[in-house]
């Protein structure tokens, strides 16, 4: 990946045309990082294109598991676990990539002893780690913070039961992976309940092992044999995040797409927020239908954990706002610091005020292109959603940040008519 490339967007649309969402970032990352519970080979297919599964594989390789795209067939990756496992995520490693706290609970379960970088915090603010140590310390584990690392250890884990303060995806995912090969029950209250932590668990039901409640708040996990879990075949659930990437961009220029390989019922409250705007959705085998008025209506929004409205979708949110007629507030609830793709769009013309974690947003009537850069993964795709109505040429550069989690946003939109390439 070239640091220097850029993104170049010229005013665009009406899109128009069919779009195939690929799978969940968040859901593949967190299965890559299971599969260190099985010997053998898993195959993982609808796997994105992106730059985080090349780094958790680098990761996953360093402590003993491989990982190769499947020769002939695309967007398969097959994973192979020979027992082999060295319990330590490197520095080098850990920083690049948040989801790397996800090897913690598998390696935890299974070895007994995990040295793991601790990870740090990210453009959009601290993102603190102790709700999953808490959770793991409850089910019998002891850790020390040592030079910047974690080091945990258990001879065996009992289950427990855990209510998290708040419903955390990372540490649901966490405690929920070292439950498995617990030894008794474990129940996770106010877990998360969002569709990538469900994967997880029809992805670990499959390998063997036994959770009730699945999709739910509350889970309940019975321990099996340590070792007994076998490799499977498994399909990523799609990414809502990189659909509504493309609603969005249909929303905004006016066009009518139709999305395949989505899953509509995992973005409900997104989608009915977007029919407050103005957008029609219709729900087809597999995927979806949207069409978007000439322009979009202004609507008030707070992000908050699944079913709410992911704080992942803020960005895109807020940029649809830029241009919609009215006054809409956003608040969000997760990550207070994060606003800072505000001033990318205020660079392109957008009218935005923040204080604290609302943002206030006066629809104008046109953006103009000018050069910015993608502070994150979901901000840079929603800037370059907002160069798709700014006269003249948006440059966004920094698209490292994007490729993390977007599989060829570049090809999907210019096959939608998008006026876009990389430079
Ligand atoms: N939190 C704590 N203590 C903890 C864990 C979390 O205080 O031990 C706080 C965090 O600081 C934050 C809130 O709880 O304020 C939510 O954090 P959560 O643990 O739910 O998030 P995460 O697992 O770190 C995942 C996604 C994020 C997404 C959030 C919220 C992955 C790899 N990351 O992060 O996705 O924003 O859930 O839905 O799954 C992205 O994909 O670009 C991204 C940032």
């Amino acid at each position: 990946m070239d640091s220097a490339e850029q993104i170049v967007v010229r005013r665009s649309g009406p899109l128009e045309g069919q779009v195939t969402v690929p799978g969940a970032k968040n859901s593949v990352l967190k299965l890559m990082a299971t599969t260190l519970l099985t010997d053998g080979v898993t195959t993982l297919t609808n796997v994105p294109d992106i730059a985080d599964v090349a780094i958790m594989g680098d990761l996953l390789a360093a402590i003993g598991v491989s990982t190769a795209w499947h020769p002939t067939e695309t967007r398969v990756l097959q994973l192979s676990n020979q027992g082999d496992i060295t319990p330590v995520a490197p520095y080098e490693l850990v920083e690049r990539i948040r989801a790397s706290i996800n090897v913690l609970g598998p390696l935890l379960t299974r070895c007994g002893t995990v040295k793991l970088s601790l990870p740090g915090g990210d453009d959009f603010g601290s993102r603190p780690i102790n709700m999953h140590l808490d959770g793991l310390r409850a089910m019998g584990a002891t850790f020390a913070i040592r030079h910047g690392y974690v080091e945990a250890s258990a001879d065996r884990l009992w289950g427990a039961d855990i209510t998290l303060d708040f419903p955390s995806v990372g540490a649901t995912e966490n405690i929920l992976t070292a439950a498995v090969y617990a030894k008794g029950t474990t129940t996770i209250d106010n877990a998360a309940r969002e569709p990538e932590i469900g994967d997880l668990c029809n992805f670990l039901v499959a390998m063997g092992a036994e959770i009730e409640g699945i999709d739910s708040s509350k889970l309940v996990i019975h321990g099996v044999e340590v070792g007994s879990l076998r490799p499977v075949v498994h399909e990523v659930v799609p990414d809502r995040i990189q659909a509504a990437t493309y609603v969005a961009a249909a929303a905004i220029t006016g066009g009518t797409i139709t999305l395949h390989n989505a899953r509509p019922d995992h973005m409900e409250m997104l989608l009915r927020r977007f029919a407050d705007m103005g957008l029609i959705v219709e729900p087809i085998q597999g995927g979806m239908t949207v069409s978007a008025p000439e322009r979009l209506r202004s609507i008030d929004v707070a992000t908050l954990p699944y079913p709410g409205i992911a704080t992942d979708y803020k960005p895109l949110i807020t940029t649809m706002l830029s241009v919609a007629s009215g006054v809409g507030i956003v608040t969000e609830n997760l990550y207070p610091g994060r606003f800072r793709y505000v001033e990318e769009l205020q660079r392109l013309g957008a009218n935005i005020s923040t204080d604290g974690h609302h943002a206030v947003v006066r629809g104008v009537e046109r953006l103009s292109g000018a050069q910015v850069r993608a502070p994150d993964i979901r901000a840079g795709a929603a800037l370059v959603v907002a160069g798709l109505v700014a006269d003249g040429e948006t440059l966004i550069s920094e698209i490292c940040h994007i490729d993390r989690g977007y599989d060829d946003l570049v090809g999907r939109l210019r096959n939608l008519g998008a006026d876009i390439e990389r430079v």
